[in-house]
């Protein structure tokens, strides 16, 4: 009789996973994002805020075809109605203390059986439900979009120690069948895979940069051959900076800087090189500065043209743009690594230093490598995933290299080197097969196209 009524209970928490209403708490640039995306794919969904006022901005984010779905309040009068929601989602400002005090409070008044989840960028779950009770501990997870919500594939989702299985898989299954979102799964660790491996990326290519920049070497060739040289979206570099903001990028160094594990080569780049702390101090952020500008700015002339000028890091001043110099490059994606130029080398320091970092992070923020080649393709629109563009590139000749510069090998090319295989993927469709950090196989999933 018991085992019975407790299989009864058992199934109607299961049952109760299904997410089909969402209440979104911080109606921001994320929460107006997650509530449009929700409301379109037919969920209700409730808009909560400090004030109506920032509830009606986010509101305004949502398809009017799609208002008659979304219920509003304030955090402080209405928190009661999350009640009658399955997801919890949180996206209030990036504040540790100030999240903790909201998840108590949500945990008085959600109801049994709803999952909770926090779209936080960079605080790791463990410190959010520290102190916090064993149900809510169960039912939480990190649920980390990307801006803007309705465009970006890319989802993570991070359990923390004591979530439920159940509890990820609802979220796996609404953000990829409802949401159409490409989901990865990753680990409770800093910055999660997409922006610790994307953030070193562009804080250690501003630094690698510097001394071919005192060479000469003009910001423009930067960009262009860390584009679509090596299947980067076309911003390359400053580009991509510029989009971000330098002050965004500040941040993210220093929160690096508290919580990447001690010996990360990432601890190198937490800083700016000076021209680019001045730019920061200056207020010259990027596009969001608009006339201070950032690596680049777009002025208006009074005849209604417009001017495009390139901030010169190296001497500090606007000049014209110059086109990039990348004449007589190999053009077959990543063979720039291997060209005995400036521009070739430029690129094994920013692009192959970047794969070589992705290759020796797994199994510390991924179980395995397709979740770190889906989430930089998903959030960075890279054309291969680092492990893929290994694969491109040929395992065997980046390890010759490394060997030859008497650098070590990272955890993962150390692993395919130990093995029987030559590449990290092997097979096609439904037989293809990844190397696993142990050196096993495992089935991969097909590459999405
Ligand atoms: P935002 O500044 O656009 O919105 C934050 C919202 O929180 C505002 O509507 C504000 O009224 C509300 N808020 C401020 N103080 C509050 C308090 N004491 N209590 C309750 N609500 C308060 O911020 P955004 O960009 O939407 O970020 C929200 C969360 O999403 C943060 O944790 C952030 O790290 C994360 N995130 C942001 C991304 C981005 O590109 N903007 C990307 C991925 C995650």
């Amino acid at each position: 009789m018991v085992g019975r009524i407790s299989f009864y209970a058992f199934s109607v928490g299961t049952a109760s996973r299904t997410i089909s209403s969402v209440a979104v708490i911080g109606c921001g640039t994320m929460g107006s994002g997650i509530a449009a995306a929700s409301a379109a794919a037919g969920c209700r969904v409730l808009m909560l805020d400090l004030t109506p006022e920032a509830v009606e901005r986010g509101v305004s984010a949502v398809a009017e075809e799609h208002r008659h779905l979304i219920d509003t309040g304030t955090i402080d009068a209405d928190l009661e109605k999350v009640a009658g929601y399955d997801w919890i989602c949180e996206a209030i400002v990036e504040d540790l203390g100030i999240k903790k005090d909201l998840f108590a409070r949500i945990e008085d008044v959600r109801s049994a059986g709803s999952v909770v989840s926090s779209n936080t960028s960079g605080i790791p779950l463990r410190s959010i439900t520290e102190g916090l009770p064993a149900d809510l501990r169960a039912d939480i997870a990190i649920t980390h979009f990307f801006n803007p919500v309705q465009v970006m594939k890319l989802f993570e989702l991070v359990p923390g120690e004591d979530t439920s299985a159940e509890v990820i898989e609802a979220f796996a299954r609404f953000g990829a069948n409802e949401l159409g979102k490409g989901v990865v799964h990753a680990k409770d660790t800093v910055n999660f895979i997409g922006n610790r491996i994307g953030c070193y990326f562009m804080l250690s290519g501003l630094h690698l940069a510097k001394p071919f920049l005192a060479d000469g070497m003009k910001q423009e060739t930067i960009d262009a051959v860390l584009g679509q040289f090596v299947g980067l979206p076309p911003t390359g570099l400053y580009g991509l900076i510029d989009l971000i903001g330098l002050d965004v990028m500040d941040l993210v160094g220093k929160n690096l800087a508290v919580n990447l594990p001690e010996g990360d080569a990432g601890h190198a780049y937490t800083s700016f090189p000076p021209a680019e702390q001045a730019m920061l101090e200056r207020g010259q952020l990027g596009r969001k500065a608009r006339a201070a500008g950032g690596f680049g700015r777009v002025s208006k002339n009074d005849d209604g043209s417009k001017t495009k000028e390139t901030f010169d890091l190296h001497e500090q001043e606007w000049r014209a743009p110059v086109a990039p110099d990348v004449d007589g490059l190999p053009v077959g994606m990543g063979d720039v690594l291997f060209a005995d130029s400036p521009q070739g080398r430029v690129a094994w320091e920013i692009f192959g230093g970047t794969l070589l970092y992705a290759a020796g992070l797994v199994p510390e923020i991924a179980d395995d490598i397709a979740n770190v080649d889906n989430a930089i393709r998903w959030g960075f629109n890279w054309k291969k995933g680092p492990f893929e563009m290994l694969d491109h590139l040929g395992p065997q000749r980046v390890i010759e290299r490394l060997r030859s510069e008497g650098s070590e090998l990272p955890s993962m090319l150390a692993t395919l080197d130990a093995s029987d295989g030559e590449t990290f993927y092997s097979g096609e469709g439904a037989d293809r097969q990844m190397l696993m950090p142990d050196g096993s196989l495992a089935s991969a999933p097909e590459v999405p196209q």
